[in-house]
């Protein structure tokens, strides 16, 4: 075994230092820990979108505490910026978009994490409910990726990680979710899709696609349905629901120049679920 005299024990290229990330669906859950590791992987320029003012603010006082007892960071080094918005409206993604090329002049790595899931029959699924859906897991993530991309091409590139499912790839059992699925499938295709648009203008579009991650998401059908639990670590290889920051590699990876050569993939983190 070697020993590094010095930390950290990592590649330059892994870093996000000078970088300026923004991360929908960043009040709780994947979103909140995807901001958690920019800013450990040395990212001082953070934006984070969701629906509430109340619940960002939140966010931001726990990444501050985070940074500054965690890491020892002085909290001045640090600018976050809370954005109210609600992908599922274009013009209220351009607002957004608007609010922190004011702030930052540019942004450098963009995930869309924003998104809902939702059981019921397929042949019982309320119309409006499915559209919401496809409105929010589908259009917003199409608005804010493009909207990404304008800034990024003026800027001469960047990174976009469109949050995808396992579920773009395989059926769940046995909770019904039709839509859901379908939702994540076509996010799966918009990532390739747009990496091709997008490639000669420096502008990488890769999707990282999670299996079942303990979050508040998750916590409200386990919530209804506790056996479920049992069922989902039965069915992944590794026996267990996976932590938020199990993703922290992927998706730093994915941001940051250690995956420049890298685009219209998908990484899948769950616990070996789609090897099976
Ligand atoms: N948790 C899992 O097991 C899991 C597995 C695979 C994929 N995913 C995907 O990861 C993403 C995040 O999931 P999570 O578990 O963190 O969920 P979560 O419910 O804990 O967090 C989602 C966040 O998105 C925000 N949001 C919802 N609608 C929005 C809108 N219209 N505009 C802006 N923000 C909105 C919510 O306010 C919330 O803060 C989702 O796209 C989800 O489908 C989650």
């Amino acid at each position: 075994m070697v020993n590094y005299p010095t930390a950290p024990i990592t590649l330059p290229t892994f870093s996000m230092q000078g970088k300026v990330c923004m991360v929908t669906g960043a009040a709780r859950g994947l979103g909140l820990e995807f901001c958690r590791a920019f800013i450990q992987s040395g990212c001082t320029c953070l934006a984070l979108l969701d629906l509430r003012d109340l619940d960002i603010a939140t966010a931001i006082e726990e990444l501050s505490a985070f940074a500054t007892n965690e890491l020892a960071l002085d909290p001045s080094a640090l600018k976050m910026v809370g954005v109210a918005c609600d992908v599922a409206s274009e013009t209220s993604v351009k607002q957004a978009f608007a609010t922190i090329i004011d702030t930052f002049g540019r942004v450098d790595a963009v995930v869309a994490s924003a998104g809902i899931v939702e059981n019921y029959p397929a042949i019982d699924y309320p119309a409006d409910r499915v559209k919401l859906l496809f409105d929010i897991n589908v259009h917003g993530v199409f608005y804010t990726a493009r909207e990404a991309a304008r800034n990024m091409i003026a800027t001469g590139g960047g990174s976009i990680i469109l949050i995808s499912s396992m579920s773009a790839n395989i059926v769940n059992i046995p909770q019904l979710q039709t839509p859901y699925n379908a939702s994540k499938a076509a996010v799966k295709h918009m990532a390739s899709s747009l990496a091709v648009e997008w490639a000669k203008q420096n502008v990488r579009v890769n999707c990282l696609s999670p299996g079942y991650m303990l979050t508040k998401l998750t916590a409200e059908i386990l919530r209804k349905d506790p056996d479920l639990k049992a069922t989902w670590e039965g069915l992944t290889p590794m026996g267990r629901m996976g932590q938020p920051e199990d993703l922290a590699g992927a998706i730093v990876f994915l941001a940051s120049d250690a995956s420049k050569f890298v685009t219209g993939s998908e990484i899948r983190v769950d616990g070996g679920y789609c090897a099976v």
